[in-house]
């Protein structure tokens, strides 16, 4: 048989945006002694095989002493297909409670294949014609780009702005969208420490989007995977939290705050569903359609094992996450500090970069198009990896600006790391005197 073409095959194939990944991390293979302030994976040190076991133990017995069940229904919970929606539906509901304050209906979440399964489910529910699209805060997460692509739905975006988001952008986005005859669906967002630029929006800001969703009739996506890493006493309440009016769907995910291996992540998606025949469903219900023919269920092992983790933490993942906390804080601020020891002149070079409070992520500006090229350069001669920020808008149009990743570099590979951004940005800068 003759090779199939690619171009046979479907468009989102040939997009950039699936192209980013695979870029990225082909990339960090070639130079595995590059220090890569680069991915957004989670800190691993703590990782411990002895924790897999316990939690699978702990969750076994809250489905024998707690839900009841006899030894057959447990065993069969964790080795059978299961409910679509998920088993740790309950478990979840208690966490929301107790790290965010906010009280949802357990049948209204949809357990999902990491947090990505959650973006994929929603947005082919919401895609229903050629004229739907989707609004995001710009430069927004691959991930969510890509999943658009898969589905059809072309993403609008929207400007961030020092504050995180541009509500005037956004209104005038929308508006500017009804009058060229497209539907906005949604509006997607991480409001704290976002992937990638690291803004956080204050809470009027947050008040303030509610109510333009409100006026313009629009849903808007949360998705917020760092919240928790920043301060452990004094965070804004999520979106979700604020939301009075059925406008937010939350998007959840424990590959920070658990583990990524799990591949856990939810969706509450609470909005009721008129069902045309007198009856009203919550939108999970019909994600959850959706999923019976993606994935089926979220495997039941992942589910038990960070069912244990919320278990044995009480529900609380701020306790539960107290050493990452403080390594992600200590880096960003041995990061932070570094970047201003290293460049003290750095407006004169035309380098900026912002401090966010939290998360993971630290944006960089500087005063050329940081393309993939140099990306190459830069860990083949410097020994130093970075994101290159276009990759976030979509297209290959280089930009001058990068993203720094703190979430699994040591103090050590910091400092090697730093000095040989600052002389890849020093020789950049000034080109002619290389
Ligand atoms: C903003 C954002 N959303 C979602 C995800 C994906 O989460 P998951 O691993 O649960 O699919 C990530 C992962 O990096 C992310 O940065």
């Amino acid at each position: 048989m003759d090779p199939l073409r690619l171009g046979d095959l479907h468009g989102a194939l040939t997009d950039p945006v699936l192209a980013a990944m695979e870029f990225l991390n082909e990339i960090a293979n070639r130079y595995p002694d590059a220090v890569s302030f680069a991915p957004g994976r989670p800190y691993e040190e703590f990782f411990d095989i002895e924790d897999l076991h316990r939690y699978l133990r702990a969750f076994h017995r809250h489905l024998l002493d707690e839900a009841g069940m006899d030894a057959r229904q447990a065993r069969r919970t964790l080795f059978q297909y299961g409910r679509t929606k998920g088993i740790i539906h309950e478990l979840i509901a208690r966490n929301l409670t107790v790290d965010e304050g906010i009280q949802v209906d357990p049948e209204s979440i949809v357990v999902t294949v990491g947090c990505q399964e959650a973006m994929l489910l929603v947005l082919r529910a919401l895609w229903a014609g050629p004229r739907d699209v989707l609004l995001a805060v710009s430069p927004v997460y691959v991930g969510l780009s890509g999943a658009a692509r898969l589905v059809e739905m072309p993403v609008l975006p929207v400007r961030d702005g020092p504050a995180g988001l541009d509500l005037a952008d956004l209104v005038a986005r929308v508006r500017q969208a009804r009058a060229d005859g497209l539907v906005p669906r949604g509006v997607y967002l991480v409001p704290d420490f976002a992937n990638p630029s690291g803004a956080t929006l204050d809470v009027p800001l947050r008040r303030a989007l509610l109510r333009v969703a409100a006026e313009e009739g629009l849903l808007l996506l949360e998705d917020n995977p760092y919240r928790l890493f920043g301060s452990t006493d004094d965070r804004p309440p999520t979106l979700k939290a604020l939301d009075e009016d059925g406008r937010v769907v939350y998007l959840g995910s424990y590959a920070k705050t658990g583990f990524p291996g799990a591949r856990v992540g939810f969706a509450v998606a609470d909005q009721p569903v008129d069902l045309g025949d007198g009856r009203t469903g919550p939108l999970a219900d019909q994600l959850s359609r959706i999923k019976s023919m993606v994935t089926v269920n979220t495997s039941p092992v992942g589910q038990a094992v960070i069912g244990g983790l919320l278990v044995e933490h009480g529900f609380d993942l701020v306790k539960a996450n107290l050493r990452e906390i403080e390594v992600y804080r200590r880096n960003r601020r041995q990061v932070l500090d570094g970047l201003a020891a290293r460049l003290p002149d750095a407006a004169a070079l035309g380098v900026a970069w912002n401090s966010p409070s939290g998360g993971f992520f630290i944006s960089v500006r500087v005063p050329f198009p940081a393309d993939d090229e140099l990306l190459e350069r830069s860990a083949r001669e410097y020994g130093v990896l970075w994101t290159p920020m276009h990759h976030f808008y979509g297209d290959r149009t280089p930009l001058p600006h990068l993203r720094l990743s703190v979430s699994l570099v040591t103090p050590e590979e910091i400092e090697r790391g730093l000095d040989g951004l600052a002389a890849f940005i020093r020789a950049r800068a000034h080109p002619a005197r290389r």
